[in-house]
């Protein structure tokens, strides 16, 4: 027997399998495909104060081993994923829930987690959006902007509170450095990249909004650097994301410092991803000897 367990900012997670925010809806996506107790936690879809109908269309793009999505944070607001998306996860799903919160100015941010935070079991602040008060530079670009926005929502947070980075900075441990200093439980990271393609036919960009975020396989190499970057700056846990699909990417992960894994993309490509991820990790655990997962976390120096 092994031991796949894990402790996330004081909460016990069966395992560190997690489906990462906006690619698994409020849940529901997923339970038409397997009971997601199986789950260690579940990241539901990113939410604003007020319901957001998203960018315009086509707002996803395929790519070699990844994806493009613009979609801007569709969500029904605040009020609807408290009142109704979580009560109705909460039927039939009895594991942690993280609420992906975010905004366009800090009293936003604020609201949203104040609204919400006594519902979930921690709060993930997504701070790649950007700030209307300050030019649309998104949060997570500068130190003091991310500091601002962390330590006002540590204020009217009731729940662990873990802070989800944007992996387009120059320098990924000053952010994550600051958003400590401000008083962040835990770090995610990574979300997406910046990129953009053309349809050359067309003469044309792919994305209505030209340019969206790129995520799966081919991001995993640069968010494994991140979190052992990342991991090596801070002493908050930090939950791993980018690119993972399998068993062995989780592990990767967490030897790189991740003390649980979110996937994403992977579920839109494989609605089972994380059940066969959870079902393949005991095995993977057994082919590399590792009888305890968390003994395991952050060994590379
Ligand atoms: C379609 C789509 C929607 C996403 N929506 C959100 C979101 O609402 N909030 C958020 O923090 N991240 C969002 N993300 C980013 C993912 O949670 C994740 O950080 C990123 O895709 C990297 O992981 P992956 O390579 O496993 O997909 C979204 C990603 C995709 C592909």
């Amino acid at each position: 027997m092994v031991n796949t367990s894990v402790n996330l900012c004081g909460i016990t997670l069966q395992n560190p399998v997690i489906p990462a925010s906006g690619t698994c809806g409020f849940g529901a996506e997923l339970a038409e495909w397997y009971d997601l107790n199986l789950l260690g936690a579940i990241s539901i879809k990113g939410t604003t104060l007020e319901p957001r109908f998203g960018n315009p269309t086509p707002r996803i793009a395929e790519c070699p081993n990844g994806m493009l999505n613009s979609v801007g944070l569709q969500n029904p607001g605040v009020e609807t994923v408290a009142a109704e998306e979580i009560p109705r996860l909460k039927k039939h799903y009895h594991q942690p829930i993280i609420a992906n919160i975010s905004g366009f100015s800090i009293d936003e941010y604020t609201a949203c987690c104040e609204r919400i935070c006594n519902s979930v079991d921690l709060v993930e602040l997504n701070i790649s959006c950007p700030n209307v008060h300050n030019g649309g530079m998104a949060f997570g670009t500068s130190a003091t902007e991310a500091a601002r926005v962390v330590s006002a929502v540590r204020k009217v947070c009731s729940r662990p509170l873990v802070v989800k980075l944007t992996p387009n900075v120059t320098d990924i441990t000053v952010i994550a450095r600051a958003c400590e200093e401000a008083g962040a439980d835990g770090l995610t990271l990574i979300n997406t990249l910046l990129g953009m393609r053309i349809d050359v036919m067309r003469r044309k960009p792919v994305l209505a909004n030209k340019m969206g975020g790129f995520s799966g396989a081919a991001v995993f190499p640069i968010a494994l650097r991140m979190i052992y970057q990342v991991h090596l700056a801070c002493r908050i846990p930090i939950i791993g994301c980018g690119g993972v699909s399998s068993a062995r990417d989780v592990i990767e992960m967490m030897m790189a410092g991740a003390t649980a894994v979110q996937v994403g993309s992977e579920n839109l490509r494989n609605p089972l991803a994380c059940k066969e991820i959870i079902e393949n990790l005991p095995l993977e655990m057994e082919k590399l000897h590792i009888s305890d997962l968390k003994e395991f976390i952050g060994i590379i120096q």
